[in-house]
């Protein structure tokens, strides 16, 4: 038999109850996380959304009760009425925020059972990923995930507020759009009532938001649901959620002024102090020293080239990549010495594969300092003291040397870096944030031969290149600018175009006709000519802030229902297939 709510009022939350309350009758409401049998006595944790509360069932004194609790399983939902009681010194639990008092009960109603879960909700080690996510309800119930998702609203509720105090209007746009090109596939939606006709899901809102500007909004912000159809991992998810700001009349520095200081908020919620102003590195000085446009500066290791020292060398295949205008540096790892033949084939095994590297060098020096290298024999043992000069390699530490173009060498160095860092635990716990800046403007791709932008074709070039834009689109500069954090890209945005002249001409180098231009943004292109103003803005990727400040290093920690990395969702199985009737409406034919 159940019972009903009835006229039962919950008073307190059972998480909630302290020595304050001692004395008290309470009315609480909640599920049974655990229970312990002894005969005439029963404990129960009573958990509610505060935390949990232990519960006596004494045989003896309330004989009703006890009965009661003989029934109880893990999960049903109960209510307890009884007395909150001191603890005896000796019963204290010290890893509960209410483990001084418990509650002696005299009645428990039954208001719902359970089936028996599929896994332990307070296991210490949570089950497979794929068994949570299925019941994510169950999920949901542990600490963890509550503690996770209720950071993550104090934090939007921090950045609600910051925004409001600071003149910005929170301001909704559509999520069935036009395509917002931010380098992922489109998530199309059919329309019923103009077969053949797709809406796209916003990949950010980003011409909404300029729109917004030319419309003379001035300051806005949004916590923004984006959609992007892209390969998932850890940080990516299918739909994410953005911070997105745009503002009127500013140049970069504006922009981090206002961001410098609401993330001094937010860390704050997580009981983290940061300084201002944050560091500041150009995207060239990002690839030369660390290797990424992202780069994790908490550790050095920087790379060092060795370019102008080799220039001269005999050593046909880096004289070859040199002459080609390639280059050759090097990371050294201090007490590196030590790594095994094997170790350092598995690290050149993996470079070639993922980066196209060539290979890897590398040169030894012994605990006595001797010199040791596989490339003696092709650079001369004069040149490989020059090197080990130039890394500043001590006794016991293994230089690397990777030569190629600067793409391959910066993503085998840069990624080298990190990787014996890790394994090193060389990374320090700090929180370093960066603005890198000055990114190129477009990026060049081989396989279809031709230019992309490199963040969004609405990202304004730097004014001294305005001019040259078409005759060298590699050397062009963009007032673009990411936001990073210990080597994750958290934010990313740009000062945008905001003559029409300029935009097309963007476009034109980016490949597009003037009538696939007009075809794709020509409601963007007219709104360009009435009186668009100076604007630029930015957007942060919530999810990874949030992972962040929760130490989790995966973002569907964060997410109350997140999505595999198949894109599916494990609980309500999603995507599924549709009725052939509303494929008939729609006038959509699958082709298996
Ligand atoms: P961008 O594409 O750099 O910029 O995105 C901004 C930030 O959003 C986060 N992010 C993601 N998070 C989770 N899953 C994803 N699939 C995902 N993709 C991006 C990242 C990223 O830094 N409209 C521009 C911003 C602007 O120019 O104002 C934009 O969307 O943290």
């Amino acid at each position: 038999m159940l019972d009903n709510l009835g006229s039962l009022k919950r008073t307190h939350m059972a998480g909630a109850l302290r020595p304050e309350h001692v004395g008290q009758k309470v009315t609480l409401m909640g599920w049974v996380y655990r229970r312990r049998d002894f005969g005439p006595l029963t404990f129960i944790d009573l958990r509610d959304r505060e935390g949990v509360v232990q519960v006596v069932l004494d045989e003896e004194r309330f004989p009703k009760a006890h009965a009661v609790g003989k029934r109880l399983r893990s999960e049903y939902v109960i209510c307890v009425q009884g007395q909150v009681v001191l603890r005896e010194a000796e019963t204290i639990n010290p890893n509960i925020a209410s483990g001084e008092v418990e509650v002696v009960a005299e009645q428990i109603y039954v208001f719902n059972e359970s089936k028996t879960p599929p896994f332990e909700l307070d296991a210490t080690r949570p089950p497979s990923e794929d068994l949570r996510l299925k019941y994510r309800y169950l999920d949901l119930r542990r600490q963890k995930m509550q503690e996770n998702l209720r950071l993550r609203h104090r934090i939007t509720a921090t950045i609600r507020n910051f925004f409001d105090r600071h003149g910005f209007l929170e301001i909704e746009t559509p999520i069935l759009t036009k395509s917002t090109p931010e380098g992922a596939r489109d998530y199309l939606v059919p329309s019923r009532l103009n077969p053949g006709e797709f809406y796209a899901l916003p990949q950010s809102p980003q011409l909404f938001k300029q729109i917004l500007m030319m419309a003379g909004y001035d300051r806005y912000y949004q916590i923004a649901r984006c959609f992007r159809d892209e390969d998932l991992r850890a940080d990516r998810q299918p739909e994410f959620t953005q911070i997105d700001i745009e503002m009127s009349f500013v140049q970069p520095e504006d922009i981090f002024e206002v961001i410098e200081p609401l993330l001094v908020e937010v860390f704050a919620v997580a009981g983290i102090e940061i300084s201002r102003p944050f560091a500041r590195l150009s995207y060239a000085e990002a690839i030369d020293r660390f290797g990424s446009d992202k780069p994790d500066t908490r550790f050095g290791m920087e790379l060092v080239d060795l370019s102008e020292l080799l220039r001269e060398t005999e050593f046909a295949s880096f004289a070859k990549i040199l002459s080609e205008g390639g280059q050759v540096k090097a990371i050294t790892l201090r007490g590196g010495a030590k790594y095994s033949r094997k170790q350092i084939d598995d690290l050149t095994a993996h470079v070639k594969d993922a980066f196209a590297a060539t290979g890897l060098g590398y040169i030894k020096r012994s605990e006595s300092g001797e010199i040791s290298s596989p490339l003696t024999k092709n650079l001369g043992e004069a040149t490989i003291t020059k090197i080990v000069e130039r890394a500043a390699a001590l006794p016991e530490d293994i230089v690397f040397l990777c030569a190629g173009t600067q793409e391959v060498v910066a993503a085998t160095l840069g990624w080298l870096r990190v990787e014996l860092a890790k394994r090193e635990n060389l990374i320090e716990d700090r929180w370093n944030l960066l603005w890198v800046t000055d990114f190129p403007m477009f990026e060049y791709h081989l396989d279809d031969k031709r230019w992309y932008a490199m963040h969004h074709p609405f990202t304004s070039p730097k004014d001294e290149h305005l001019a040259t834009l078409e005759e060298n689109p590699a050397a062009v500069l963009a007032k673009a600018y990411d936001l990073v954090l210990n080597g994750v890209e958290l934010g990313g945005g740009s000062i945008r175009i905001h003559r029409p002249d300029v935009q097309r001409q963007i476009f034109r180098i980016l490949g597009f006709s003037d009538e696939e231009a007009k075809r794709r943004f020509g409601f963007f292109l007219d709104a360009l000519t009435y009186g668009t103003p100076p604007h630029g803005g930015i957007a942060l990727g919530l999810d990874r802030l949030v992972a962040l400040l929760a130490g989790e290093s995966s973002i569907r920690e964060v997410i109350a229902f997140p999505k595999t990395a198949k894109a599916s969702c494990l609980m309500t199985d999603s995507p599924s297939e549709v009725s052939s009737e509303q494929l008939r409406e729609l006038r959509i034919k699958i082709d298996r």
